[in-house]
């Protein structure tokens, strides 16, 4: 097999992903750098991302006010030495991505201007207007083009790690375009792959967020961490799932039941629509659980109400959950209130990294998304994601680049056998599948309708174990697929299954951890352990991949200043 050779190789090409490339090919010229996206990089979920990026840049605010606000969001299992480092981090990165040309919103005066979101104690958002994804993505993308060092391999799906006694040589990659697989070597490897959202069918996430670095790692002896904390953002449009930003509260929208009564009184009165996403979002189930939501077609919700913010300001601040509104659900929320439920929205977990973006795999690295520093323990803060995919894949770049200057290549003779047993187990496993029986579509639909029931907002332990042995049989089903698609080119079935295997092995690790967590703390509400254990559970889960399924472990949360308390909004 060719092998096309590389310094480093960044897996994902994103907003975690090119601001690790542009970190590398700006202070490191000498290295060949190069980004592998299955699907062009505009087109990655970052654009997708709506209300802000959070960071301190504003005299009132400071870097311990936004880290205990972080701390406290993640219900206290964030490790408190990244988030300090994220903080101070973000606060450069919002000036430096400005400078590549990332219009933040402004005040009258000319400064940048901020927006609440939840559970901030200050407005702290940067924002351009609801588009902030595509704003930011699109800097890093130009800025990208700069650097001759910074090869792009674009619309090509990563098969599979290279590695070679405990230590990265490579990856296995499958150009889609052509149907063709290639080795390509490299001395480190960065994973800015994304979360895993399309597990479960009602979320607000990109079709290509299948937890593909998550598995790839796993795969390979790299543990994946804290994977049973799943975010439910409150504010799903009710047809389908998509967001509608969190700015929309941050801005002044209402939360109604119907009766027309304001409920985050009763659930978080100090922060009301603007508490944490975890709480509001059980507020609301709580809402339709009671009886007190609306009920239509598309099952029961409550309202978001916008129309007293006005025309003016919903065009100036959120043109696009207005397009969004009109566009899928034949709404005007100048005009009407907006149907909303919660929808899946976040993976707090992933491959489990130091605050450097290091994983235990000598050469593996991993930022944004799909890894897990943790800043985010329990439960994300809104707007804090944009701010974590600057600040850990510069990091994560800046570590790999040190790494790979000294380190040495795989020998060419190796990583082709590498490269042979993984495309035989690809073979078998994918590709010669004639005597099969089993559609992909059919287990990917079995797949999400287990996850949305048995491992969503509530979780009890009769559910997750009818939850755990579902994905188990699945898994077995999938042993037995079979493939159809002819051509080589743009083969999506096969791209499809690939992203099914990674998929099955990632929601296994989310049900057993929610499984084995028997206390309720951020985005994992148990109903049958309604409070958080700080004696038993205070501490990450790792999972590492065995022939019988996950094998969990346990590793202290760091604590530096701020001691777990009790979180009331
Ligand atoms: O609601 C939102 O705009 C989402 C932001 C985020 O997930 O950080």
């Amino acid at each position: 097999m060719d092998v096309l050779s590389h310094d480093i190789l960044i897996v994902g090409g994103g907003g975690a992903g090119l601001r690790a490339g542009i970190a590398i090919a700006h202070a490191y010229p000498s290295l060949k750098t190069a980004v592998i996206s299955k699907v062009y990089p505009m087109r990655s979920h970052t654009v997708a991302a709506e209300g802000g990026c959070a960071a301190v840049i504003k005299d009132n605010d400071n870097h311990d006010l936004h880290a205990f606000d972080t701390i406290k969001g993640s219900d206290f299992l964030a490790d408190q030495d990244a988030v300090e480092a994220f903080v101070r981090d973000a606060s450069k990165e919002v000036i430096q991505i400005e400078r590549w040309g990332c219009p933040w919103n402004r005040e009258e005066d000319g400064h940048i201007a901020v927006r609440w979101f939840g559970g901030m104690s200050q407005k702290r958002t940067l924002h351009a207007a609801d588009k902030t994804g595509f704003h930011l993505l699109h800097a890093l993308f130009q800025t990208s083009l700069k650097y001759d060092n910074l090869k792009r391999y674009d619309e090509w799906f990563v098969a599979g790690l290279l590695v070679d006694d405990g230590k990265i040589g490579g990856v296995l990659a499958l150009n889609i375009r052509q149907g063709t697989f290639h080795i390509l070597a490299a001395k480190a490897v960065i994973l800015c792959t994304g979360g895993v959202g399309r597990i479960y069918a009602f979320t607000s996430n990109a079709g290509i967020k299948t937890g593909d670095g998550a598995a790839l790692a796993y795969r390979e002896g790299a543990p994946i961490k804290d994977m049973e904390f799943i975010q439910f953002h409150p504010s799903g449009l009710l047809k389908n799932g998509i967001l509608i930003t969190e700015a929309s509260r941050g801005e002044g929208g209402y939360l109604f039941n119907k009766d027309g009564k304001r409920f985050m009184e009763q659930y978080a009165p100090s922060k009301m629509e603007l508490a944490p996403r975890d709480i509001v979002s059980r507020s609301i189930m709580e809402e339709i659980l009671a009886g007190r939501g609306l009920d239509g077609p598309y099952g029961s919700y409550v309202h978001l109400d916008l129309r007293h913010l006005g025309e003016a300001k919903i065009m100036e601040k959120l043109p696009m959950v207005r397009e969004l509104c009109i566009d899928f659900a034949g709404m005007d929320p100048v005009y009407e209130p907006i149907p909303i439920r919660p929808t899946m929205h976040y993976t707090m977990g992933g491959v489990h990294t130091d605050k450097d973006g290091k994983t235990p795999l000598a050469g593996l690295y991993a930022a944004g998304e799909g890894a897990c520093v943790s800043i985010h323990g329990g439960n994300r803060l809104g707007s804090n994601s944009l701010a974590e995919i600057l600040v850990f894949g510069a990091r994560a770049g800046r570590t790999a680049a040190e790494y790979a200057r000294q380190a040495k290549p795989c020998a060419s003779e190796r990583l082709q056998s590498l490269a042979k047993e993984k495309m035989d187990f690809i073979q078998r496993r994918y590709i010669r599948t004639e005597n099969g029986t089993e559609r992909v579509g059919a287990i990917l639909s079995d797949l999400r309708k287990t996850m949305d029931e048995k491992v969503g907002i509530y979780r009890r332990e009769e559910g997750l174990r009818e939850g755990i042995e579902a994905i188990q049989r699945l898994k077995e089903r999938f042993n037995r697929i079979r493939l159809t698609q002819q051509s080589q080119v743009f083969n999506t079935e096969l791209v499809g299954a690939m992203e099914m295997d990674n998929m099955l092995e990632v929601a296994h690790v989310v049900a057993l951890g929610a499984f084995n967590r028997k206390e309720s703390r951020g985005g994992h509400a148990r109903k049958d352990y309604p409070n958080r254990d700080d004696a038993q559970f205070l501490h990450h889960s790792l999972a590492y991949q065995t022939p019988d399924g996950p094998r969990m472990e346990k590793l202290p949360v760091t604590i530096t200043k701020w001691q777990p308390e009790e979180r009331k909004y």
